[in-house]
């Protein structure tokens, strides 16, 4: 399948099995969607294919992640999914950590774990790799499946128990450099997260079974979200309710009113938690034994297709943010005789040369929800002009052909590639 940005992909050769039906297996709206619009199939409890369509989305929103990471200063590695139980019994998390820790024994009954994170992985590594104060700072990432046996996977790839993560750990010298290191992560999540187009509210959190000092997370606000926020109706304070219980601001007293909110991200101040535990040091500028100061960054890449889908929909399917949309353009040709020679637009353009009714044609185009429609027949066709249709919104423009890169960019709000 062509991969490159910008080019045109027939519909009649892609596998999208679109389903009229609601499918009875999904209890909320992003579920449902990604089943109809045949982006993804169940395996088993938690664990999913994603089908041509869910993944040209996945790889956008990785796109974002890995382009705002890079930017922030954070380099790419990729560590294995397979972590040693000896890692995880240095800092005391092989006891700690419950049964969402798969354990598995390999064929000379060694202790095996597939990786729920990688805190441990990465601390092996850079205590190894990294002996001095001017090898600092380093923060490394990965985009990478996670295994977590959840106890109720639940909602799609909403709460998976197979699920790609992006997560980044940062090591410094000291405390302040640790600080500096959080604050970019910080910014890049609000880069990244606007980028995809979602409303999102950063909150305190609790830092739960991963520790450290302080952390933050960040909600996409939807009805549908497992967590509760708790956001000041005077200042900018928020915190998920398991931090924060009480009915008043903490920093100015007034009342606090309830969110409800799905956590696409979560980046945690740990200290030396684990530097310690793993005697993960540096040696300073005196020559004195430090251990590195660490944070650690998490951004559900799954589930963040999955909450972008539960703010951008209606009764008749998704309405993709543009940076997100896995077509840009959908072109409906009424008469697959009046296919057109694929022009390049320098869009991602997706093309319906079914044989089918215009009716099913329009519905699955709603229904995938790619941000600008296009159709080709009729008599509009005769004037020679085309129908150009915006997914948010319905407006419809008459056009000639040749205008429609120019009326995409000021709909897509981005430039073509
Ligand atoms: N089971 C899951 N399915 C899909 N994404 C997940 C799942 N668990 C965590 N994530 C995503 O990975 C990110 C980083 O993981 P982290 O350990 O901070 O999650 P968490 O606090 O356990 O999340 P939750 O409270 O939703 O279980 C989360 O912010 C979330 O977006
Ligand atoms: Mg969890
Ligand atoms: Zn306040």
């Amino acid at each position: 399948m062509n991969t490159q940005p910008g080019g045109v992909w027939r519909y009649s050769s892609l596998l999208i099995p679109t389903l009229r039906e609601e499918p009875g297996e999904a209890e909320i709206v992003s579920h449902q969607l990604m089943l109809r619009a045949g982006m993804l199939r169940k395996l088993a409890a938690g664990i999913y294919t994603l089908l041509p369509l869910g993944l040209r989305v996945l790889n956008k929103v990785e796109r974002v992640v890995r382009e705002e990471m890079n930017r922030a200063g954070a380099q790419e590695i990729l560590m294995p999914m397979v972590q040693p139980a000896e890692l995880w019994q240095e800092t005391g998390r092989w006891q700690q950590y419950g049964k969402e820790l798969l354990r598995f024994k390999d064929r000379h009954d060694r202790d095996f774990c597939l990786g729920p994170t990688h805190e441990e992985v990465v601390t092996d590594l850079v205590r190894r790799e990294v002996r001095s104060y001017r090898q600092l700072p380093v923060t490394l990432y990965q985009i990478q499946m996670k295994f977590r046996d959840e106890i109720r996977p639940r909602f799609g790839v909403m709460r998976g128990r197979e699920f790609l993560m992006k997560d980044a750990y940062s090591f410094d010298l000291d405390e302040a450099g640790a600080r500096v290191s959080y604050q970019k992560m910080n910014d890049a999540y609000h880069r990244i997260f606007e980028r995809c187009g979602l409303k999102f509210k950063p909150v305190e959190a609790d830092s739960g079974v991963i520790g450290g000092a302080y952390s933050q997370e960040f909600m996409v606000l939807a009805e549908t979200g497992e967590d509760s926020i708790k956001a000041c109706s005077q200042c900018s304070y928020a915190a998920n309710v398991e931090k924060q219980p009480g009915a008043a601001c903490p920093r100015c007293q007034a009342p606090l009113e309830t969110h409800r909110g799905i956590e696409v991200g979560h980046i945690f101040m740990l200290g030396t938690k684990y530097s310690e535990a793993m005697k993960a040091a540096v040696l300073d500028p005196q020559g004195h034994e430090q251990p590195m100061v660490m944070g650690c960054y998490g951004i559900g890449v799954s589930r963040t297709v999955a909450a972008a889908i539960e703010q951008h929909h209606d009764d008749k399917g998704i309405r993709w943010p543009a940076p997100l949309a896995p077509f840009h353009l959908h072109v409906v040709v009424l008469n697959p005789k009046d296919t057109p020679r694929a022009a390049a637009l320098g869009y991602d353009v997706v093309l319906d040369d079914r044989d089918d009714r215009a009716g099913i044609k329009f519905n699955d185009a709603d229904l995938i929800g790619v941000p600008a429609q296009v159709i080709i027949g009729g008599r509009t066709l005769k004037e020679g002009l085309v129908e150009l249709k915006r997914r948010s919104d319905g407006v419809v423009r008459k056009i000639e052909p040749g205008g429609i890169g120019g009326v995409l960019a000021e709909w897509l709000g981005m430039p073509a590639v």
